[in-house]
């Protein structure tokens, strides 16, 4: 026989060596091997579970635990030579366990199979995974109400359409990205309530004939409940989709303050300057600073988002139970974890490298009219229907615009000549700090509920931490 088809595990019905081009074609060891941990966890559970119902005996449990943990050493000191004709991770270990304790080795896959293994792996992976990624995911929230703490009275333009709109504190604005991040940690919370299923027991797709002790092993491994349905539990993906998903809308979140952070950082806002440690320069002109960071992390939002279009490809269409096609899940999946978690990472660090210009995120609040609205309201105040007061405010603007004035900068007169009932207190509203502390109910943007906002989110945080 075959030197190379007599090591695989699966060799015995087969007389013709593996073609090299198959063997190069359908290996996962590539990027599997990243499984091992969970690999060795789950095969310890199943083992003490065979020992408990009596399938193998407590020495040979005991054996292949040791055997096992010893693997998992020369894994970790990189003293571990992965093959690729043994095809993935699984099988490597597997027959590394058999050189090293003999028969007892051999015992291990009994009542198993590797479709409801790889399984287990992928969720025990993906539950550490996600408790990462939220992890990271509160890491940056904190840089941003740090931040905000220290911005509540620094006033801003806010902006529709990209258009200078109604004058917003900065903190407000912080608070905006803050809510999105947290959604995101929900989501992914809820995630894996779904992941923390276990699809041990299942074997290939029809369970075993062995009385195994799933609870047992569900314990073991921490899952929270045994899956119902082992058709369901070695074809199931949702899971890694769901975590896509959720990733996908951090990185879309991120890919959104990115632009922000890219567009006041440039020549013609100049609101922001980031650290130099987190900027990168111009080969060719020596003036430049560029905001990189944000540039990458906002293009990386691209690979995620095409991470969770593949994962849902490749499930479309596949019928039950386990196809091979779900080998591909893993470099989508394991790409999404490790970008999440690189783009989060260096985005808390650079938060806190930002310093805001007050005085320019100040004038720039003062062009463009943006206290316009509160002249409407002041005149519905004085009992002029709103739409009335719209015109009238439309019409003092565009005499404003033509004076090149700002509006608090009319004279009482020139106010009155479009609106008779206008009085002195008028300019009280017309100033930008005056416009966000009127904005003063749960949600708004004036300073007092600003404060408490950063307060109800630090707690919420807490709560999470
Ligand atoms: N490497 C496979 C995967 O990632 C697991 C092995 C299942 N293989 C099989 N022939 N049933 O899905």
């Amino acid at each position: 026989m075959n030197k190379s088809t007599a090591k695989k595990p699966w060799g015995g019905r087969f007389t013709e060596p593996t073609n090299k081009l198959v063997e190069a074609f359908t290996e996962s060891i590539s990027f599997d091997s990243r499984l091992y941990k969970q690999d060795i966890q789950g095969s310890i559970a199943h083992s003490k579970m065979l020992a408990k119902i009596g399938v193998i005996s407590d020495d040979e449990a005991t054996s292949i635990e040791q055997g096992l943990l010893s693997i998992l050493e020369q894994i970790r000191v990189g003293d571990f030579q992965w093959s690729t004709e043994l095809e993935d991770v699984h099988m490597n270990i597997e027959a590394r366990l058999t050189d090293a304790i003999g028969e007892a080795g051999k015992k291990l896959h009994t009542g198993r199979s590797r479709n409801d293994q790889v399984a287990t792996d992928v969720r025990l992976y993906m539950r550490e995974a996600v408790d990462d990624i939220v992890d990271l995911t509160l890491q940056l929230q904190e840089s941003l109400l740090t931040v905000a703490a220290k911005e509540v009275n620094t006033i801003m333009p806010g902006f529709t359409h990209l258009q200078v709109a109604q004058p917003i504190s900065l903190a407000h604005h912080l608070l905006a990205w803050n809510e999105m991040f947290e959604r995101d940690i929900e989501r992914l919370l809820d995630a894996r309530k779904r992941i923390n299923v276990m699809p041990l027991g299942s074997a290939a797709l029809a369970g075993t004939s062995f009385a195994l002790d799933r609870d047992m092993t569900c314990e073991l491994l921490g899952f929270d409940r045994p899956s119902r349905n082992s058709l369901d539990a070695v074809s199931d993906r949702d899971f890694l989709i769901e975590v896509s998903a959720a990733c996908s809308l951090i990185m879309m979140h991120l890919s959104r303050m990115c632009e922000e952070i890219i567009l006041w950082a440039s020549e013609s806002y100049k609101f922001i300057e980031i650290g130099d440690a987190f900027c990168t320069g111009s080969s060719i002109m020596p003036q430049k600073k560029n905001p990189d960071i944000a540039e990458i992390v906002r293009g990386k939002s691209a690979r995620v988002i095409g991470n969770l279009q593949a994962l849902l490809v490749l499930m479309k269409s596949q019928p039950l139970a386990y196809n091979r096609d779900n080998q591909e899940d893993k470099e989508p999946i394991f790409d999404t974890v490790d970008t999440v978690a690189r783009s989060l990472q260096v985005f808390s660090a650079m938060v806190p490298s930002i310093s805001f210009k007050r005085e320019t995120m100040y004038h720039a609040a003062l062009k463009g009219y943006a206290t316009a609205t509160d002249l409407a309201e002041y005149l519905v105040r004085l009992q002029v229907p709103f739409r009335d007061a719209h015109e009238i405010v439309g019409n003092t603007v565009h005499y404003a615009i033509e004076q090149k004035k700002p509006l608090a900068e009319l004279s009482l007169e020139e106010l009155q000549s479009f609106g008779a009932m206008i009085q002195q207190d008028v300019y009280e509203v017309l100033s930008l700090e005056g416009s966000v502390k009127a904005r003063s109910h749960f949600g708004g943007t004036a300073p007092v509920r600003v404060k408490e906002a950063i307060a109800a989110a630090n707690e919420r945080l807490a709560k999470l931490r």
